[in-house]
């Protein structure tokens, strides 16, 4: 079979740019850090300094009232910490992953250990920082060991990630690994068949539309399969494409 050269390199450069971007190198390659900046970013969303004191006043008090103290499920005798979520109150964009691990139960922040230091190389790929987005979990309490969730706390858990939302109002959702993509889109399907294209979330309650919501491969995935960070790449510049963002070192201006 005869190979187009020009495909092999624009596959090669694609592997290459997902590489740096995304941090993990499968070849040595040294190349420069992307610099972040808020260049040739679409603002789109009016942000009243009234609205953000409102929902971030909402957020403390979910957090305080009712999470920091919530015994719903088993996970509240064997939690250090509860995991409420950081970020933006008025966020365009929310992360949702699975579940705090070690380094989140100890410290009551999401996505800290290694899992999140990548998590938050991808967010500063896409040009953002953390503190520009909302990372959140579908548990608040950590699963000992690590195990997956079970249902009934995914169940007992859920409503808190619904408020979050309600407050939040994003306009764009990524379910990071298939606890979060199946919670959310309410599917059984694998994360493997559901990446690649938005999905809806629907808000539960009659009032809001439907959130995109692009499912993807959760980043302590990725730290296992490196090979496939050109695919979480790509459903990240499908994102980044609904909201108007451009990688830092493409802006243009
Ligand atoms: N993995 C998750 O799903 N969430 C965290 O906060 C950390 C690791
Ligand atoms: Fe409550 Fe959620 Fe923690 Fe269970 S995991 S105790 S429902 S906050």
């Amino acid at each position: 079979m005869e190979v187009d050269s020009g495909t092999v390199l624009q596959a090669v450069r694609q592997q290459l740019e997902a590489d740096r971007l995304l941090g993990i190198r499968s070849v040595p390659v040294s190349l420069p850090e992307p610099v972040p900046s808020r260049a040739g970013k679409r603002d789109v969303r009016i942000v009243d300094p009234e609205v953000v004191a409102q929902k971030a006043e909402q957020l403390r008090a979910l957090d305080e009232n009712d999470v920091r103290n919530c015994t719903k499920c088993d996970l509240c005798k064997t939690r250090t910490k509860t995991v409420f979520g950081v970020g933006d109150p008025c966020a365009r964009l929310v992360f949702v992953g699975e579940a705090p691990g070690h380094d989140e139960d100890k410290q009551g922040v999401a996505f800290v250990g290694r899992a999140g230091q990548l998590l938050t190389r991808m967010i500063v790929a896409m040009g953002l920082t953390r503190e520009e987005v909302f990372i959140c979990n579908v548990l608040k309490c950590r699963p000992p060991d690590n195990r997956d969730p079970m249902a009934d706390e995914i169940l007992a858990c859920g409503p808190y990630l619904e408020r979050q939302l309600q407050i939040i109002e994003p306009e764009v959702l990524v379910a990071l690994g298939a606890p979060a993509a199946k919670t959310l889109l309410n599917t059984a399907a694998s994360i493997g068949k559901l990446r690649g294209r938005f999905h809806e979330y629907y808000p539960s309650g009659l009032a809001g539309a439907a959130v995109p919501t692009m499912p993807t491969y959760h980043p302590a995935y990725l730290l296992r399969n490196p090979g496939e960070k050109g695919k979480v790449w790509k459903d990240l510049q499908m994102v980044m494409d609904l909201l108007g963002l451009q990688p830092p070192d493409r802006k243009r201006s």
